[in-house]
């Protein structure tokens, strides 16, 4: 098989967006067209003010200024982008589904089959179609019945290629990858995919870093490593609960623990809980799998990470309103911090969310700062929350009556009774708490999400402070 020099991506967002920048940096003669059916996002990614690409990464924007309309090409044309392709990315969204067979549990495909359907209507001649999106197992066999029950005329051969890089490390973690992926069918189509796709990656990550399995493997490693992640989070919040019911410190616990080389001291930080499109969705994927294939203990066993999240979030909204006299009504609380982590501006799933409905509906007054997330994200990501809860539109806009978005920690703590901070962004270490406590209501609350802020430190400045699991 010839050198591929041609490839597009369906789908602009945190995925397609920069990897398919570093594929475009790391290779100067591979053509690289990224399509959305968002014109906005696409827009946004043409604008000359990088500081307003749609995806916030650190290191993304000198990437683009480098490369954006010499061989990276963002757009709507999806007829011409896929038709021109010799190898298509599919990296669009896979929600859970809302509605319909397997609701709150199954990813809703819908994205995924659009996207075949649209290779399969514009392509002339064959194509190797790579899966980036995280998916189902064995959702490559319904792509390739799409493709060739739409298109027989052209051969088209499926891959797994899933993405493994987090959000706010994005870039470092494209260049210095742990491991790629890649899965294919095991005939003689499949390795010359597979073999092309090797090709682009080692034009920067060292071949013993490439991992090539059968295509079902591959599907199924990337919801695996998920819920493994995920799991080490539920496992330290859960020891955390326990740690402040018998004067044991979880940083301590988690220092002592994680220094075993068996386990490891990386994701092992207690937290409010986690977030982020993925975890949560991966993980519900997983054990709807496990449901399906009547593997009943396998499912709860995963479950029960999901419910130690929304535990670990719930439990940190209740000791909020114990500690203020067992009542929030008309005090107002600053929340620090959106974003479901520090370094990027997205806050799908954001534990912000849930301990910011915890307190409306306990009758506080919410002001919330976060340097990165725009004030139309934060109010969508509430409405959102509550359409889903289907809270009726009157309470929601009396919610939203007691939303105040500020452009700075100090003005968002000003007259507060307590502080939440439930991002880990460096500005809330260093800004001069000083200040902030002279502005607070007494006593001055500090709930510290993330045990990101010297505790010490803190209550000698006359704070009484929560931190998660001390
Ligand atoms: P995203 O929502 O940021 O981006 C998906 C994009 O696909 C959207 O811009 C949407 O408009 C576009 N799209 C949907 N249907 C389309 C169509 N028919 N034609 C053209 N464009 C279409 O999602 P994301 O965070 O980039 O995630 C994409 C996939 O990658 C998901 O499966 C996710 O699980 C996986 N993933 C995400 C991350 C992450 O950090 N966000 C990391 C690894 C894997
Ligand atoms: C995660 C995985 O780390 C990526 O490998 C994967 O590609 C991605 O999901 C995906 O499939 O979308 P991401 O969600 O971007 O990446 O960020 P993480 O660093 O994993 O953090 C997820 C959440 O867990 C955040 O809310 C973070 O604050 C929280 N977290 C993380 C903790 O509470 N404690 C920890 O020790 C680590």
């Amino acid at each position: 098989m010839d050198k591929i020099k041609k490839i597009c991506c369906i789908g602009a967002g945190y995925v397609g967006g920069p990897t398919m920048a570093v594929i475009a940096l790391k290779c100067p003669n591979i053509i690289v067209n990224v399509l959305d059916i968002n014109k906005d996002k696409i827009n946004k990614w043409n604008s000359n003010d990088l500081d307003d690409l749609p995806v916030y990464e650190p290191g993304l924007s000198e990437i683009i200024k480098k490369v954006r309309d010499k061989n990276l090409f963002f757009s709507c044309d999806i007829e011409k982008g896929i038709s021109d392709a010799e190898m298509i990315f599919l990296a669009v969204n896979t929600p859970t589904k809302k509605y319909g067979e397997g609701k709150g549990m199954a990813i809703d495909l819908k994205y995924v089959e659009d996207s075949a359907r649209l290779i399969a209507k514009f392509s002339k001649e064959s194509k190797i179609v790579v899966e980036k999106s995280t998916l189902p197992v064995r959702t490559a066999e319904a792509i390739e019945k799409i493709l060739k029950s739409e298109n027989p005329s052209v051969k088209f051969e499926v891959i797994s290629n899933p993405e493994f890089l987090a959000e706010g490390t994005a870039i470092k973690d494209l260049f210095k990858s742990d491991r790629v992926l890649i899965g294919g069918h095991k005939t003689i189509r499949g390795a010359e995919a597979v073999n092309a796709l090797v090709e682009i990656y080692s034009n920067w990550i060292p071949n013993e870093k490439i991992i090539t399995t059968n295509v079902w493997s591959s599907e199924l490693s990337k919801l695996v490593s998920n819920a493994f992640l995920a799991q080490r989070i539920s496992s330290i919040n859960s020891i955390s609960a326990l740690c402040e019911s018998t004067g044991a410190d979880i940083d301590e616990v988690s220092k002592a623990v994680g220094k075993d080389k068996r386990i490891g001291p990386e994701f092992l930080n207690a937290s409010v809980g986690f977030g982020g499109s993925c975890f949560q969705k991966d993980i519900l994927s997983l054990v709807y799998l496990c449901k399906y294939y009547n593997l009943r203990e396998v499912a709860s066993y995963w479950e029960a990470v999901i419910k130690i999240n929304n535990y670990q979030r719930n439990r940190f909204s209740k000791k909020i309103i114990q500690s203020l006299f067992g009542s929030v009504s008309e005090k107002k609380i600053c929340i620090l911090g959106w974003s479901f982590k520090k370094n990027t501006n997205d806050s799908r799933e954001s534990s912000a969310i849930v301990v910011s409905n915890n307190l409306l509906e306990n009758g506080a007054e919410i002001h919330i700062y976060d340097p990165k997330v725009e004030k139309e994200r934060i109010v969508s990501d509430m409405n959102e929350y509550w359409l889903n809860q289907n809270i009726k539109t009157g309470l929601i806009n009396e919610y939203l009556s007691r939303i105040k978005i500020l452009k700075n920690s100090k003005d968002a703590a000003k007259g507060a009774s307590a502080v939440c901070v439930l991002t880990e962004w460096e500005e809330f270490i260093t800004i001069d708490w000083k200040l902030i406590y002279k502005s607070m209501k007494r006593p001055a609350w500090i709930f510290d999400g993330r045990n990101i802020l010297n505790g010490e430190f803190l209550k000698n400045l006359g704070f009484e402070i929560y931190q998660i699991g001390k």
